[in-house]
C-alpha cells in the first residue's frame, strides 16, 4: 500500500505525490514499474522457472497500455487479450504474437480474423459457434490455428457473483458435460485447420482459497482421462486461469502466490500419476495480482459536507468514472491524505465521487486527519480494473496515467481533453449550420 513516506508527504517510488498532483493534475493514476516487475519476477520464481513445461500470461484486461505490454514483454511473460482492441494494443506495441492468448465469450469474425492473420499463439474457444468461425477463417487464410476449449467446471468460488465464473450457470465457456464436450472435441479433431491443444478454465477473480482450483482440476482431469480412454485424445495443455486475490484494505490478508501455485501443480501431478497420463503444459493468467498494488490514484478534495449526527462527505474530483469497482460490486479501498501523512487520523469521512449517482461512493468511513478543500487523497492498490474500466459518464475526462520509477515520472497515457470527449461526434445535417 503506502510505498514510501518522507515527512508529511506521501512518496511513491521516490516521487513526491503532491508534486505529481501539481505537475500532472488530478485525478491521476500513478503506476509503479518496480512493483509490476517484482510481481512478474515472483511469478517466474514460484512458477515458470520452478516447474518444467509451464508458462505465465498477464491478463491484460486488468490494465493495458502499450507501455504495459513492453514491461510484460521485458519480463518474459505472455499476454492474454480479450478483444480486438486489446489485441490491437498488443500488436501496436509489437508484443510477440507467439506469446498472446485470445479470450472472449463472443469474439467477432473481425476479431478472430485479426488474431488468426497475426498467428497469435492460442485462441481460447468459448463455444461451438466460435469454433465454426475459427474453422472458416483459418481455412480461408490457409492457417492451422491452435486452440484450447474454455470449460466451466461447475465449481463455485467465494467471491462476488459478478466475478465468479466457474459455475455451470455462467455466460462463459462450455459447461463440463461429457456429450457437449465430446462433440466440440470431435469437431476440432476433424478439422484440418484447427489444432486442439487442451483446455482452459478461469474460476473467478479475487479468490483467497485454493479449494476451487483443486476441485476444478480434479473435475477436468476426469474429462482428460475420459477423452484419452474413449477417443485416444491427449491433452497437451491445461490453462488454469487467474484470479489470485489481493488485499485492498489493511485488514485483509493476502495469500502468498506459492499457496495457489504449489497446490495447483501438486494436484495436476497427482491426477496425472493416478490416471497414468502425460503431464500437460500448465499455464496461469493472473491480472489483478500483477498490477493492483502497483497503482495509486490521487484526487483533490473539494466540497466537505457535514451532516450533523450522520456523516461527513468529502467530495473528490473523480469517482466511479475512474474507479467503478466500489459502485459496481461493493469493492473496498483504502486511502490516506497524501499531504498530511504524518497527522493523526482523528476523523471519519466518506469519500464521494462527483458523478450524478448516489451510489458513487469510493470509500465509506475512512479515517483521516482534519481535512480541508485542496487536500490530496491517495487511494491505494488501484492498478487493476480501474483505468481499464474507466468511463466518460457525465462527460468526465479520463485521468492521465503516470509511470514512476527510481524518483522519475513519465506520462504513459495523456489526460483526456474536452476535445477528446467530442471526437467522433457528428451533428446531423439539420443542425450543421447552427452557431
Ligand atoms: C479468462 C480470464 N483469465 C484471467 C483473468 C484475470 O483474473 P484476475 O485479474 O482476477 O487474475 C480473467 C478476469 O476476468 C479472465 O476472465
Amino acid at each position: 500500500m503506502k510505498t514510501d513516506n518522507k515527512q508529511k508527504y506521501l512518496y511513491i517510488e521516490g516521487c513526491n505525490s503532491i508534486s505529481l498532483a501539481k505537475k500532472y493534475g488530478t485525478p491521476l493514476y500513478i503506476l509503479s514499474q518496480r512493483k509490476i516487475e517484482e510481481r512478474c519476477i515472483k511469478i517466474k520464481d514460484v512458477f515458470s522457472n520452478k516447474f518444467e513445461n509451464t508458462s505465465a500470461f498477464y491478463a491484460s484486461k486488468a490494465f493495458l497500455t502499450m507501455a504495459m505490454c513492453k514491461i510484460i514483454e521485458k519480463q518474459g511473460l505472455g499476454l492474454d487479450v480479450v478483444s480486438g482492441g486489446e489485441l490491437y494494443t498488443a500488436l501496436k506495441a509489437e508484443f510477440p504474437t507467439s506469446n498472446i492468448l485470445f479470450h472472449g465469450n463472443n469474439k467477432s469474425y473481425e476479431e478472430l480474423s485479426l488474431a488468426i492473420e497475426n498467428n497469435i499463439s492460442r485462441i481460447i474457444v468459448d463455444n461451438i459457434y466460435e469454433l465454426k468461425l475459427i474453422e472458416e477463417i483459418s481455412s480461408e487464410l490457409h492457417k492451422k490455428t491452435n486452440i484450447l476449449f474454455r470449460l466451466t467446471p461447475g465449481v463455485t468460488s467465494i467471491t462476488h457473483k459478478h466475478i465468479d465464473t466457474g459455475r455451470k450457470d455462467s455466460k462463459f465457456g462450455i459447461p463440463l458435460e461429457i456429450d457437449t464436450i465430446l462433440e466440440a472435441v470431435k469437431v476440432a479433431l476433424d478439422s484440418n485447420n484447427i489444432n486442439l491443444k487442451g483446455f482452459h478454465f478461469h474460476l473467478g477473480s479475487q479468490l483467497f482459497d485454493n479449494i476451487t482450483y483443486l476441485k476444478a482440476i480434479d473435475i477436468v482431469f476426469e474429462l482428460i482421462k475420459f477423452l484419452k480412454d474413449d477417443i485416444n485424445f491427449t491433452t497437451e495443455e491445461l490453462n488454469t486461469g487467474g484470479g489470485y486475490g489481493v488485499s485492498y484494505q489493511k485488514k485483509e490478508i493476502e495469500k502468498p502466490l506459492e499457496y495457489f501455485i504449489e497446490s495447483i501443480m501438486e494436484r495436476v501431478y497427482k491426477n496425472c500419476n493416478e490416471y497414468k497420463l502425460i503431464i500437460p503444459k500448465v499455464s496461469i493468467e493472473p491480472g489483478r495480482w500483477i498490477v493492483a498494488h502497483a497503482g495509486t490514484t490521487l484526487y483533490t478534495i473539494g466540497n466537505i459536507k457535514e451532516i450533523s449526527g450522520i456523516r461527513t462527505y468529502a467530495a473528490i474530483d473523480g469517482g466511479m468514472t475512474d474507479n467503478p469497482r466500489p459502485s459496481l460490486y461493493g469493492a473496498k479501498y483504502f486511502g490516506e491524505i497524501a499531504n498530511k501523512i504524518d497527522q493523526e487520523k482523528k476523523y471519519k469521512v466518506t469519500i464521494s465521487g462527483k458523478c450524478c449517482e448516489s451510489g458513487d461512493i469510493l470509500i465509506e468511513d475512512l479515517d483521516v486527519p482534519k481535512i480541508t478543500p485542496g487536500d490530496i487523497l491517495a487511494v491505494y492498490s488501484t492498478g487493476a480494473y480501474n483505468f481499464s474500466m474507466a468511463s466518460n459518464y457525465n462527460k468526465n475526462i479520463r485521468p492521465a496515467v503516470v509511470l514512476v520509477k527510481d524518483g522519475e515520472s513519465e506520462i504513459i497515457v495523456e489526460r483526456q481533453s474536452y476535445e477528446d470527449l467530442l471526437r467522433g461526434e457528428r451533428l446531423p445535417k439539420e443542425f450543421k449550420n447552427l452557431k
